[in-house]
């Protein structure tokens, strides 16, 4: 693709990106560029209304009042928790935990699953792409119990090293967590090898997919993947913050035990003892995010409108333009080169610091996140402190890439 200038013209024009009012911003005097979708993406219109009507039109709490208000406001609630298990492919809505983020429900899995079914000279295996929320949980767990963190190699391409994993697994392993996109690199792993590579140590080896980034780039059938568990986020799936989804396999939720106790997620409590309601109502101790949980509804049905099949596609033709563009740039090296990826790309620039880099990009009203992205031992793996990651969302165009590629020919030009 060396030669290439240009991205086909319908890269350049977006339709969905008049939906989303911060991109009619302007960051230092210019057309914002925002690149930094993997950190958060930015909410369209119809997500800020619901969040205000949610706190605005027959606001109250919900599961707990027999006037209209409430059971109005329990009734949008909980019509989201159908929402996401259809949006994700999950059997029943009951398998579907409401969290604060994607770091709360591994946290919750931790704490609860960890701590009930494993022991002391146990195994849990992670990789080595994991972001810090699907590494540091566990070393908590390890420290309380005395379990052991094997680690799945990563190649030179950024892929996972699947032979050597092989050889982690042994039978006592009761964990494999793995993380379905990179957010770093933007590599995709195949859950499908990884559950072939479990499949002959049985079913009590559970597989946690952390599907935060990957959720967001394309379509998700847990039919079709069928982890045990399966978490996400909102806000990068163009939602609030503040609300996160842990998916977990209904038997698997009812035989954990609760996470925190509280309000709402109980039988029967006297001050001698207390029963505890099934899943999901036991993992959602008090007054829930109401708002939050009805705008992610309101991102779920605006990406199922548009169709997660487009979002996949669009971003893979603009990865596709982007990385042949810097590439094309000298010095620049890309990291996650293999071929599965989503619209993440992680690089540096021979001898110029990636903050500078950054601070650079953002006079020019280009925003892109820099640093070891929450995964430093990802980055001690390639012998560096962090890269420039530019991750593109479903306002990104052709134009934002351009301007990136053109800002880096400029802090070439100021650094050299
Ligand atoms: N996990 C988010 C990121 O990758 C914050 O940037």
């Amino acid at each position: 693709m060396a030669g290439l200038s240009k991205a086909a013209p319908h890269l350049y024009e977006n339709p969905y990106r008049a939906d989303f009012p911060a991109m009619a911003a302007t960051m230092n005097g210019r057309t914002l560029v925002y690149l930094d979708s993997g950190s958060s993406a930015q909410k369209p219109q119809v997500v800020l209304d619901a969040m205000l009507s949610a706190m605005k039109d027959n606001y109250a709490n919900i599961h707990r009042g027999l006037y209209n208000y409430s059971q109005v406001k329990t009734e949008q609630f909980e019509a989201v928790r159908r929402k996401v298990a259809a949006f994700i492919g999950a059997p029943s809505e009951n398998s579907i935990v409401f969290t604060g983020n994607s770091t709360e429900a591994i946290n919750l899995v931790s704490q609860t699953f960890g701590r009930k079914y494993l022991k002391s000279g146990d195994e849990i295996v992670i990789s080595g792409m994991e972001h810090h929320a699907n590494i540091v949980p566990w070393q908590i767990l390890r420290d309380q119990i005395g379990i052991a963190l094997k680690i799945i190699p990563v190649l030179d391409d950024g892929s996972l090293d699947y032979e050597a994993f092989k050889k982690l697994l042994s039978p006592r392993t009761k964990l494999v967590a793995v993380t379905q996109v990179s957010n770093a690199i933007g590599v995709v792993n195949s859950i499908k090898k990884i559950k072939e590579i479990m499949a002959p140590l049985g079913s009590e080896i559970r597989l946690l997919v952390d599907g935060s980034q990957g959720v967001v780039h394309k379509a998700v059938n847990l039919a079709e993947m069928d982890p045990d568990f399966y978490v996400f986020t909102g806000h990068k799936l163009y939602g609030p913050t503040g609300i996160g989804i842990l998916y977990g396999r209904e038997d698997l939720l009812n035989a954990m035990p609760p996470y925190q106790g509280g309000g709402d997620m109980i039988e029967r409590v006297t001050f001698e003892e207390t029963t505890y309601k099934r899943a999901p109502a036991r993992f959602e101790a008090g007054t829930p995010p109401i708002a939050e949980v009805i705008a992610l509804g309101a991102a779920i049905d605006y990406l199922s409108a548009i169709g997660m099949d487009t979002v996949e596609a669009r971003e893979r033709e603009l990865l596709a333009y982007a990385t042949a563009r810097l590439q094309a740039i000298p010095g620049l090296r890309i990291y996650g080169t293999s071929p599965d990826k989503a619209g993440i790309i992680s690089f540096t620039l021979e001898g110029i610091h990636s903050s500078d880099i950054a601070m650079i990009l953002d006079r020019m009203g280009i925003a892109v996140r820099t640093g070891h992205h929450c995964c430093m031992p990802l980055m001690q793996r390639f012998g560096i402190e962090g890269t420039v990651r530019a991750s593109m969302g479903l306002y990104t165009t052709a134009g934002d890439i351009d301007s990136l590629c053109e800002g880096l020919d400029k802090v070439r030009e100021l650094m050299a």
